[in-house]
């Protein structure tokens, strides 16, 4: 794997397709709000928010948004959907691969939310300390909800394996599948309060994932 590829990949997909994973949120976002009022959360970092399909929503329900992707493509998209919406004041973008960890004080966040972030192409040693980076930033009690594709889905074990439990897909994307172990393995330092296994059936294609749902102690 090539440094590099896979973000380039990301910004050429984004560019020429203004909507890759459909325009409206994921019913991943939507249980989250639930989840975030339930627990007094206002201040959301949101990891590889992508266009901004799921940022729009939680800036819509009210909550002060960072959202943070690698992709120069996906960020400006979101900063001009959140000023065509009049939220720019809610949504604060940020370009960063988060293997060079967060740029966020300790303790500055009330929740940390992704979808489909951790199952791209990052080294488990790699997610391992993303996932440290956001229990540092997490105030205590605070909330970390990931998805990522598990080992039920119809893409995994397919196409070229990339190492550990990667594989790309047919256009071009390298996907890392989770099993409920390797979710127990990387939740050093969080309580799981739940690993429930879902269908997305966003574009361009349904997938199999797991949301997790971690509490900082
Ligand atoms: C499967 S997409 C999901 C996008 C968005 N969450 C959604 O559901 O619409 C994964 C996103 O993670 C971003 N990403 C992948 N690796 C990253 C990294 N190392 N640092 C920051 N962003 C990354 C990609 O640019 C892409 O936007």
């Amino acid at each position: 794997m090539t440094e590099g590829e896979q973000r380039n990949q990301w910004n050429s997909t984004y560019s020429s397709k203004p909507n890759f994973f459909g325009a409206e949120p994921s019913d991943l976002a939507i249980r989250a709000v639930d989840i975030f009022r339930k627990n007094g959360c206002r201040k959301v970092l949101e990891l590889g928010c992508g266009q901004g399909r799921d940022t729009c929503l939680f800036a819509k329900e009210g909550f002060q948004v960072i959202a943070l992707d690698y992709s120069e493509s996906g960020i400006c998209q979101m900063r001009e959907k959140a000023k065509e919406m009049c939220m720019d004041k809610n949504v604060e973008c940020v370009c960063q691969d988060l293997r060079a960890g967060i740029p966020l004080p300790d303790g500055s966040v009330d929740a940390v939310y992704s979808h489909m972030l951790f199952t791209m192409e990052l080294w488990e040693k790699e997610i391992q300390f993303i996932l440290d980076e956001c229990n540092r930033v997490l105030r205590p009690g605070g909330l970390n909800i990931y998805s990522v594709r598990n080992d039920h889905d119809p893409h995994f074990g397919k196409g070229p394996h990339k190492g550990e439990d990667m594989w790309q897909n047919p256009i071009g994307f390298v996907v890392h599948y989770f099993s409920e172990e390797k979710i127990k393995r990387l939740s050093k330092g969080y309580e799981i309060v739940h690993v429930r296994e879902f269908d997305d059936p966003s574009k361009p294609f349904t997938k199999k994932l797991y949301e997790v749902l971690l509490r900082k102690p």
